[in-house]
């Protein structure tokens, strides 16, 4: 069977080296991949919204079988135009895709069918934004209605502050079109918990809970970025929270997308809060996660490429879907100064004895060398019974690996650990 991954990051290494366990698969592709996983897949230089390069990719070389992974060709409708050509794929088409696409029509979604998130109110017009400012609570959260990778979301602790965020959006367009439209809403506080789950529309199997360190910085200061560090499971997600997430979240949000004709097949993230009335949806995600994805498939021991094509021929209510109990950590290396600018193109130096699995995001192969090329630059996986163990032995490898300009955080799990001790 002929498989193609779309995408070129941490995430898409780790659903490559799932798919390469699959004996029926002969012939690997990623589109555009990158140097290192270039060493489990044959990566082609076509981005990851080329879609017309893409589809003409897939006719030429026969392809039986895609995993769209990016959020943004999930939005530009990749999956409606694979499958147009015959393509058989995993991931949502564009009417349900806009669930991560436009944060109004999730919010809108939500109060439809009635799923906990946070009050909100949204805006296309910026004097009625800061109209309803004057009156609203804070800290308030503005978020830009569209994609723009993980950046488009302010926490104004002050009114002055919130009024900079909707000016900053609407005015100054630093996000570009997707700043047009604005949702305020109400700031909670919780832990956050990541699920990803398997839906072909009609069930919806969760699969182990993650934990993700956004910001920067340790203590989780400083920017937000896209993902430094990753748990899992999450200790937060007890079988109480999940029982209620199941009911309150999961299925209502799978039903309320089959009942509005936008049926979802792939994998949908909830990113959840656990506040003290209970979990509520801070996002949605059309995709799995990065790196959340780095700790959830090497735990997964069923075989992805076959609950992959369950998803799509919509029969995931009979096919298993098992998780191992161990526990996974993920610490990622990036270039010193993401998410801001940094230096890149040093060597890295990865010794051959490696205990740990090791999931390449930025880094470009001239010659046998591997190169940095990117902000986030590795994730560093374990998977041990525990997850102390689980992170000592994610530290251990990250020491052993080299290049200049390394920064990683320190405190990856620090969390979690603290709160399986409370
Ligand atoms: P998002 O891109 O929507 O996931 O938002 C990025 C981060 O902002 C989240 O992971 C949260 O930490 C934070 N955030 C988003 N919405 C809220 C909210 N309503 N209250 C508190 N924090 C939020
Ligand atoms: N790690 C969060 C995301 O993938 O959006």
């Amino acid at each position: 069977m002929k498989v193609l991954v779309i995408g070129g990051g941490g995430r898409e290494h780790a659903i490559v080296r799932k798919l390469k366990e699959n004996q029926r698969v002969t012939e690997l592709y990623c589109l555009p991949g990158n140097g290192g996983i270039a060493r489990d897949a044959v990566c082609v230089p076509i981005g990851a919204t080329d879609l017309e390069g893409i589809v003409a990719f897939a006719r030429e070389r026969q392809i039986d079988y895609a995993v769209v992974t990016p959020d943004d060709p999930l939005a530009l409708g990749a999956v409606d135009l694979l499958e147009a050509a015959g393509v058989p794929c995993f991931g949502p088409r564009k009417n349900a895709a806009v669930i991560e696409a436009s944060k109004v029509f999730a919010k809108e979604l939500m109060k439809r069918h009635g799923i906990p998130t946070a009050r909100y109110e949204s805006f296309d017009d910026m004097d009625a934004a800061l109209a309803y400012l004057e009156t609203a609570p804070m800290p308030a959260v503005v978020k830009a209605d569209g994609l723009a990778l993980g950046k488009g979301v302010l926490i104004a602790q002050t009114l002055p502050e919130a009024r900079e965020a909707v000016r900053a959006m609407m005015a100054d367009h630093r996000f570009g079109k997707s700043g047009e439209r604005v949702v305020i809403e109400e700031f909670l506080e919780g832990p956050e918990i990541s699920v990803l789950s398997f839906t072909d529309g009609k069930t919806i199997v969760p699969m182990i809970s993650s934990m993700d360190h956004k910001r920067a910085g340790e203590g989780d200061t400083g920017l937000n970025t896209g993902g430094m560090g990753t748990v899992a499971p999450n200790p937060y997600y007890t079988p109480e929270v999940a029982k209620r997430c199941m009911e309150e979240i999961f299925l209502p949000t799978v039903r309320a997308m089959a009942a509005e004709g936008r049926p979802f097949k792939g994998c949908l993230y909830f990113g959840l809060m656990l506040t003290k009335e209970g979990p509520k949806v801070i996002e949605y995600n059309c995709r799995f996660g990065d790196p959340e994805t780095q700790v959830v498939l090497p735990l997964l021991k069923s075989d992805l490429l076959s609950v992959m094509q369950a998803v799509t021929e919509g029969r995931l209510a009979d096919c298993p879907v098992e998780f191992s109990r161990d526990a996974a950590a993920c610490v990622i290396m990036a270039s010193q100064g993401y998410p801001g600018s940094y230096q890149k193109g040093f060597p890295i130096h990865i010794p051959e004895d490696l205990d740990a699995e090791l999931f390449v995001a930025g880094a470009k192969a001239q010659d046998d060398q591997l190169l940095t090329s990117g902000g986030r630059v590795l994730g560093v996986t374990a998977v041990r019974p525990t997850l102390p163990q689980a992170l000592e032995a994610a530290y251990a490898a990250v020491r052993r690996v080299h290049f200049e300009n390394a920064y990683y955080r320190r405190d990856i799990g620090k969390r979690a650990l603290a709160a399986k001790e409370g």
